[in-house]
């Protein structure tokens, strides 16, 4: 199947990077939200980034407005069944995702593609609750999405070869490399990573290192181009939480269970970059540890 246009549902950091990378390759975008505010944060930061790499010469000029005329926004959710490819990238909530597909099930053409870009939730159990579980798939894009070669694929258990074939010509035409996973808890990225992540918790918690010294640690220790608590604020400490969740609950094994230091940052709102403060206080001129 050809694929021209794209209906990206969601406009926060992943739905916004992936409107960005999708316009670039030269597909007709439909970025829907229930904010207007939302929206329009995400057109600005997509024309931000798409000026940051016309400055750095990694695109030109005249691509990044041929690709700005390729999206459009809606708040009316019904707009995007007319396009060929879905990936919805809302909230991480199993019954946020569930509602959304509900929904725009009736507006859907024949032959779309639903996708999903999950990071931790079954996708065999989201197909099912639609009209085709055959034609549905996870679409996992990794952030920052301009940046990030990755893109994983998971096929739910009913998910069929010519849909699988096209994702990853989908994916081949970003120019990104697509990893196939299978469907099970958090698939392969957040499979490894997220335990980590929760490590680094757990040693703020118990005290043997600060924010800083365990961050310093992994950078120049492990060559990670982000300490791991840096890079939870940068993913978002509540997405973090629920993918921890995913693993404890999917998984039954006690080695998954979230470090109640992290629950704690979430239950006070300190989402991280996106709040303003996680593990860091970015209210200032630089981020400060806030433990
Ligand atoms: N859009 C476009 N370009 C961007 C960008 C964005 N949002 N963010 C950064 N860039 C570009 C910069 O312009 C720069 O380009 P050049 O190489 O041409 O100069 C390049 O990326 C590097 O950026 P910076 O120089 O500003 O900063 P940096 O060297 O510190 O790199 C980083 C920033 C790429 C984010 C790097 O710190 C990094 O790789 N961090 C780890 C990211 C990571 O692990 N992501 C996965 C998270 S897990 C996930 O996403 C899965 C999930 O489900 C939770």
């Amino acid at each position: 199947m050809d694929v021209k246009s794209v209906g990206v549902i969601g406009a926060g950091q992943m739905g916004n990077g992936i409107a960005h990378v999708m316009a670039l390759a030269g597909y007709d975008v439909v970025l829907n939200d229930i904010s207007q505010e939302a929206l329009d944060a995400a057109l600005e930061t997509i024309k931000g980034n798409m000026a940051r790499q016309v400055s750095r010469g990694k695109i030109s000029e005249n691509d990044m407005q041929a690709a700005l005329s390729r999206i459009k926004t809606t708040l009316n959710l019904p707009d995007i069944g007319k396009t060929d490819l879905v990936i919805e990238a809302a909230t991480e909530r199993e019954a946020i995702k569930q509602a959304i597909f509900e929904d725009l099930q009736p507006h859907l053409l024949p032959h779309t593609i639903l996708t999903s870009n999950t990071s931790s939730i079954s996708i065999t159990r989201l197909a099912s609750r639609t009209d085709r579980p055959e034609r549905f798939m996870g679409f996992h894009f990794m952030n920052p999405v301009p940046v990030m070669q990755l893109v994983e694929l998971i096929r739910g258990i009913a998910t069929d070869e010519e849909t699988f074939a096209t994702c990853k010509a989908v994916v081949d035409r970003l120019g990104k490399t697509a990893a196939s996973a299978e469907d099970f808890p958090a698939f392969i990225v957040n499979r490894i990573l997220m335990p980590m992540i929760n490590e680094a918790v757990y040693t703020l918690y118990e005290g043997v290192g600060s924010v800083q010294s365990i961050d310093q640690s992994m950078k120049l220790g492990a060559n990670h181009p982000m300490g791991p608590l840096e890079l939870a604020d940068f993913i978002g400490l509540d997405t973090c939480l629920a993918i921890m969740n995913v693993l404890h609950d999917g998984l039954a094994d006690t080695k998954y269970r979230p470090c109640p230091l992290l629950t704690k940052y979430v239950e006070a709102g300190w989402l991280g970059r996106k709040t303003d403060r996680g593990f860091y206080d970015y209210r200032g001129e630089v981020p400060v540890p806030t433990r």
